[in-house]
């Protein structure tokens, strides 16, 4: 009997549109490994705020980006991320970072440390990992690829909601405008931007529930470690 093969579902998609909780759950049924990639630009805009380094200074940005250390860790219900060895989960996850980090990911010098990172992270499969890039850049040979949409409405609700469970009240006109404008500059830039990739599955989630999504994706991550293992 083969060996089971161990898989990369890789999940693409805009602000909010329900990646990284799904994402994370998919990887528990699973058993692998959930990686936030988004989490560690973040963390890199994080630190250039903290070292008063302006987030468009492609250079000095990267040299922070170099120099950290980014590690994951899990407890049940969320994932921690640790930036030299400081949990900053919750200071990663604020309006100010959504506001000055697309700079930081449009820059070609971080990119360029974080996706070896990423890949690093998933080196030996086992891995469900959200993002922009994830399909198209990351792991161009991932196994399943998954695009996931949702009307912005709906994305800004759960952003509001996401939000307002920490204590913080944000106009939900606001959000939308903040939302569109970070998913242009996505789709915009030239260095990794977010795009479906051509063999991705594209899942709208508006109107979806998070098991509805949960289990659609174990799904078809189980058809393919199947396919791949051929032990069906
Ligand atoms: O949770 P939300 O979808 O709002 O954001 P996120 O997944 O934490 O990503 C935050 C930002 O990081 C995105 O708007 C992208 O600019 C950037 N990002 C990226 O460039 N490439 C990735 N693979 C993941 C995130």
């Amino acid at each position: 009997m083969g060996k089971i093969r161990k898989i990369i579902v890789a999940i693409d998609g805009p602000a909010a549109s329900g990646k990284s909780t799904t994402a994370r759950e998919v990887a528990k049924k699973l058993g692998y490994t959930y990686i936030d990639s988004g989490a560690m630009y973040r963390a890199v805009t994080l630190r250039a705020l903290q070292e008063k380094v302006p987030v468009e200074a492609q250079q000095q940005v990267a040299e922070l980006a170099q120099k950290m250390e980014l590690k994951f860790g899990w407890n049940n219900a969320r994932t921690i991320i640790y930036m030299d060895g400081e949990d900053v989960s919750e200071k990663i996850r604020t309006p100010l970072i959504d506001q000055k980090i697309s700079p930081v990911a449009a820059n070609p010098l971080v990119r360029r440390i974080l996706v070896r990172k990423q890949q690093q992270l998933g080196r030996v499969g086992g891995v469900v990992m959200d993002g922009r890039d994830i399909g198209t850049v990351v792991f161009p040979q991932a196994e399943l690829k998954i695009f996931m949409i949702a009307r912005v409405q709906e994305r800004a609700l759960r952003r509001q909601k996401e939000l307002e469970q920490k204590g913080m009240k944000v106009d939900l006109e606001k959000i939308i405008a903040d939302m569109e404008y970070r998913d242009q500059q996505d789709a915009g830039r030239s260095h990794g931007p977010l795009k479906k990739a051509d063999d991705a599955v594209e899942i709208d989630t508006t109107g979806l529930t998070i098991p509805e999504q949960v289990d659609r994706i174990y799904r078809l991550a189980m058809e393919k470690i199947s396919e791949t293992t051929g032990l069906v």
